[in-house]
């Protein structure tokens, strides 16, 4: 037998034993005998390069590092689901479903809703080619060499017309408390829960990391290369992708009825805490196709599935301590520290307990019992007292806090305690955080545990020390490389030519969020100029009310902020901004203020429509405002546009305007 040969030979043999393994989990040998398959192919690859194949499984164990991830577009939406929370609402969509289908027979296929990612996985001429994570819905991030590692993930599969699978990504739960209990060892953050994990794993740009964590995947959609179902029934599908080597979850059922989709549910939900997955609920679909197609989709979802949500499970457990965690803004959050109990099969230690309001109103102390909550995706939280311990002691919000030692202050009014050494390391922390997440200035690889050392060791004071970071600095600080000091450098100059909104977002201005932050863009085009608005001037930008100019305004009078805006110009960030003209609209150039109610249409649809028309909508009369647009019940707005002059208009004129009847 020829090299080539033998190495063919060994993937036939070594992609057999995997699917063995990982999807059917009837393995037929030994692990030491799979290993030594693998290392015998590996030895050949090192040889003769050459040889080696895309969908090689030696592949799995994760090759070089990325510098990011490629946004991909989906060949058709990912969509959500629309949940039904109990079982009169799952009965209400039952009959919906049964009008609109005019009282024919149907059927739904029960499956387990499985607590992970979506991601899609694109496969031509039978080899796994790229894998795309759900993203918006619409584009995703490309996370194909992580997804190789996934080893019930199939390379190759029989069919050769390109087709795409789409399931979901899960971490297994013996595995996530394993890990948590690793990375509490080593100093780092704990994951919050599986799907975290998974999240977490299937986004490192080293795919070495995935190969570690062990990921699953269960394919639940087969679509051809348009992004259409191509089976006539979803159960065929579904048969289909076990039959091209998928993990299909087999705890999955044909229901004639909705009493039958209800006893599934049922059946699950007592057994839910034995599976290794975490499920939380559900999923029903319409099994054929045709009958799919009939029914269509609402903008967000199919209206031929829904997800069957569990309740949060709750356990029992005592509050040993009470510590408190400082935030970007320097809120300080007590969190309590848990006699470790497992909920739903993970172990947890810590909760939220929001503020020192809430603890009041808890009316808990260190040494109770409490009832804690946790809810697929959300930090667990302490719902009640169940019984005050023997030896209680109330907790005391720091008077300094516990990170730099600044004074902690409470302003009337407000919920939450703050430190206000703008300074402070904790606060900087978050904010460098803040700083460089995906959807702010996503600077890839500047992670908690790099900013942590940069933090610690001085390097960085200000968020905008970033911009003077060498990459010898970054190459000699612990897990750190040549190469991943020159990738964050790369990202950090990326970062410069971001769009001024995102610069703006950066900043973590308390209300500012990603959308707030465009439409200011959008208004003033200069970040300067906002820097410099006053008040009322900012409310003259869509949706920025009162409360959102205040804090906008208190950010930019603080010297420090001054001086961070000041840098990060220098460092050569974007200021300036050009809105996107929807021109053409009938409203092009006019603005708009709404006030009361209107007889028909709600404010949001007003705005929309408006905005849709070319036109902006305001939420304080100025003597820029066009028009007020009043209905019932006006009130200080539609004095102040009859003193300002400005003209009012009611609903009937407006839908004039947009050239309606
Ligand atoms: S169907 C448009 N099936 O739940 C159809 N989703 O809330 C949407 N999920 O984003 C997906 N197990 O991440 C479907 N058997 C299953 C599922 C499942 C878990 C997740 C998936 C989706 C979310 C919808």
């Amino acid at each position: 037998m020829s090299t080539r040969e033998r190495a063919g030979k060994l993937r036939e043999t070594i992609r057999h034993h995997e699917h063995r393994y990982y999807v059917l989990d009837q393995p037929e040998i030994t692990d030491a005998e799979y290993d030594a398959l693998v290392r015998e192919l590996q030895q050949i690859e090192t040889e003769h390069p050459d040889l080696i194949t895309p969908d090689s499984p030696t592949l799995r164990v994760g090759g070089k590092p990325r510098e990011g991830f490629q946004k991909v577009a989906h060949s058709s939406p990912m969509l959500s689901l629309d949940n039904a929370l109990t079982p009169d609402e799952l009965r209400a969509f039952d009959n919906r479903i049964k009008e609109l289908l005019g009282h024919t027979d149907y059927r739904y296929i029960a499956e387990l809703k499985m607590d992970g990612l979506s991601m899609a996985a694109r496969y031509r001429t039978g080899v796994f080619e790229q894998a795309i994570t759900r993203g918006d819905g619409s584009t995703g991030e490309d996370v194909t060499e992580n997804a190789r590692t996934i080893r019930s993930l199939p390379l190759q599969t029989k069919r050769t017309e390109p087709f795409e699978a789409r399931g979901e990504v899960v971490f297994n739960r013996k595995a996530f408390d394993r890990l948590n209990a690793e990375r509490e060892k080593a100093d780092l953050p704990r994951f919050a829960n599986p799907r975290n994990a998974a999240a977490g794993s299937l986004r490192v740009l080293e795919p070495a990391i995935t190969a570690s964590r062990r990921l699953d995947y269960y394919a639940y959609f087969a679509l051809d290369e348009e992004g259409r179902f191509f089976f006539d029934s979803h159960w065929d599908s579904l048969e289909f992708l076990a039959d091209q080597g998928f993990k299909v979850n087999p705890k999955r059922r044909l229901c004639a009825n909705v009493d039958e989709a209800l006893a599934f549910c049922a059946e699950w939900e007592a057994e839910r805490d034995n599976l290794p997955y975490e499920i939380d609920g559900v999923v029903l679909k319409i099994d054929s196709l045709p009958q799919q197609r009939q029914l269509g989709f609402t903008a967000r979802a199919p209206r031929w599935a829904i997800a069957f949500k569990y309740a949060a499970q709750q356990k029992e457990t005592q509050i040993v301590d009470i510590g408190v965690q400082v935030g970007r803004t320097g809120a300080l959050t007590p969190v309590a520290h848990l006699e470790p109990v497992a909920v739903g099969g993970v172990t947890v230690s810590r909760a939220t307990l929001h503020n020192e309001d809430e603890i009041g109103r808890l009316g808990i102390e260190i040494g109770d019992t409490v009832l804690i909550e946790r809810s697929g995706d959300v930090i667990p939280k302490v719902v009640r007292l169940v019984r005050p311990g023997a030896e209680r002691r109330p907790f005391k919000m720091p008077t300094h806090c516990p990170v730099c030692g600044g004074h902690i202050v409470r302003e009337e009014g407000e919920a939450a305690s703050r430190c206000i050494n703008a300074n402070c390391p904790a606060r900087l922390k978050e904010s460098i955080g803040h700083f460089a997440s995906r959807n702010v200035l996503n600077i890839d690889g500047l992670g908690d545990v790099l900013i942590e050392q940069l933090v610690d060791k001085g390097l960085l004071k200000s968020v905008a020390d970033l911009y003077t970071l060498k990459e010898e600095q970054l190459a000699a600080l612990d897990r750190m490389g040549a190469k991943s000091a020159a990738n964050v450098i790369k990202n950090i100059d990326r970062s410069r030519t971001l769009p001024m909104p995102r610069v703006l977002g950066a900043l973590g201005i308390r209300f500012v969020g990603e959308r707030t932050a465009e439409l200011l863009a959008d208004h003033f085009g200069d970040l300067d100029r906002i820097a410099n608005a006053t008040a009322d001037e900012l409310q003259q930008a869509q949706e920025v009310g009162p409360k959102v100019a205040e804090s906008i305004r208190a950010f930019f009078d603080e010297t420090h902020n001054q001086e961070l805006l000041g840098r990060l110009k220098l460092a050569g960030l974007q200021f300036t901004h050009v809105a996107p003209k929807r021109e053409g609209g009938p409203l092009t150039g006019l603005t708009f203020v709404i006030t009361g109610t209107l007889p028909t249409m709600t404010r949001e649809d007003a705005k929309a429509a408006i905005e849709n028309a070319g036109g902006k909508v305001a939420a304080a009369v100025s003597r820029k405002t066009n028009y007020l647009l009043a209905g019932a019940d006006a009130g200080s707005k539609l004095k102040k546009a009859q003193e300002l002059g400005v003209a009012i208009l009611d609903e009937a004129q407006l839908l004039t305007m947009l050239g309606g009847t």
